[in-house]
């Protein structure tokens, strides 16, 4: 079911993807814009053309906010995941949070004129608290202004499909890697991706507090599944729906690993961690996703750190 849905996925259609230029919004750049119009806006605040390059698609360069005038054309779909991705931005600039939010008003203001649908980027920081694994419906812990910002920009998506007939998926994503597209998030990177670069590079991996810490680490083709299939879901005008993998790590198991993979016999060091209310453990039910989108993620830690290994081998020959 899940192979025939992925290959029903539109075409000929325009599609607008906000954070366009950004790791997992060019990557689903990539897989659909060879059988569609695709527009990408993107600020590039974090994002880099780069990501793009070798991309058949139209570029355009501002914040969510100006969509109206730098997008003025109907759309049929718009996965939006332009929105301030690292929690140190937030820390560093608590305004962030009034933009971001204004700036998904107008994505789904636009949503609403054009009658596209909206796919949005979510996050699994925001349960941060109670029974694990995660469940959508459990009570959520907002501890900090990156939160705070996606929790109101659900809470907004939908309100406009209640009022506006808005039709809207939420993914709450858990730790997304893979592929060579993180290269421009630099700090802001996934654990995996910072571990192995520096292991492959013969250095110590560097982990805060003692590693017992925890995530969900999800590999990013099965992302790029799951936002394909969650733009194709109509059972329903507004849904929440996590994008984990069901399985959950501490940072310590993925220096082992990546020790195993690539051969070497290097040592976690540990300093202490500057970010308070920090994430300590994250894992997705992934129940809600299998029974309704008929999503279930594919890649294991193992075989996605081989990947990643492999395709930055053959990036540095
Ligand atoms: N990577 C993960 O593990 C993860 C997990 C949960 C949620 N998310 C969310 O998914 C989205 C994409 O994440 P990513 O890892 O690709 O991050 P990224 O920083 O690589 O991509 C975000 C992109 O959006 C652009 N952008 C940011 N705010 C914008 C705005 N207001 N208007 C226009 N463009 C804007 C940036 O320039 C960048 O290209 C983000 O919203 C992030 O918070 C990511």
């Amino acid at each position: 079911m899940f192979e025939d849905m992925k290959k029903q996925f539109h075409q000929n259609k325009t599609i607008l993807i906000t954070g366009g230029a950004g790791f997992i919004g060019s990557s689903i750049a990539e897989r659909v814009c060879r059988d569609n119009k695709v527009i990408v806006l993107d600020d590039l605040s974090t994002g880099a053309k780069e990501n793009l390059s070798g991309l058949v698609l139209d570029f355009r360069q501002g914040h969510t906010s100006q969509i109206a005038e730098l997008v003025p054309e109907k759309v049929d779909l718009i996965f939006h995941l332009g929105i301030a991705s690292s929690t140190m931005l937030y820390l560093n600039d608590r305004t962030l949070v009034g933009r971001e939010i204004n700036g998904s008003i107008a994505v789904f203001e636009k949503a609403v004129r054009d009658k596209a649908k909206v796919v949005i980027a979510s996050s699994s920081s925001i349960y941060n608290q109670g029974d694990f694994p995660s469940k959508e419906n459990q009570a959520v812990k907002i501890t900090d202004f990156y939160t705070e910002c996606r929790l109101s920009i659900e809470r907004l998506a939908e309100l406009y499909s209640i009022l506006y007939n808005m039709r809207a998926v939420c993914l709450r994503m858990f730790a997304v890697y893979g592929g060579l597209r993180e290269k421009g998030k630099t700090k802001f990177a996934n654990m995996v991706t910072k571990f192995l670069w520096r292991m492959m590079d013969g250095k110590n991996p560097v982990s805060y507090g003692d590693g017992t810490q925890t995530r969900d680490f999800t590999y990013i083709d099965d992302i790029v599944d799951c936002w394909l299939l969650s733009a194709l879901w109509d059972k329903s005008r507004f849904e929440i729906f996590n994008l984990g993998t069901g399985k959950e790590y501490d940072f310590n198991a993925v220096g082992e690993i990546i020790n195993k993979v690539i051969g070497t016999n290097l040592e976690m060091q540990y300093e202490p961690n500057p970010l308070p209310n920090f994430v300590f453990r994250a894992w997705a039910d992934t129940g809600k996703a299998e029974k309704l989108l008929g999503f279930s993620a594919k890649i294991t830690l193992e075989q996605g750190i081989k990947k990643l290994h492999e395709s930055t081998l053959k990036d540095q020959e």
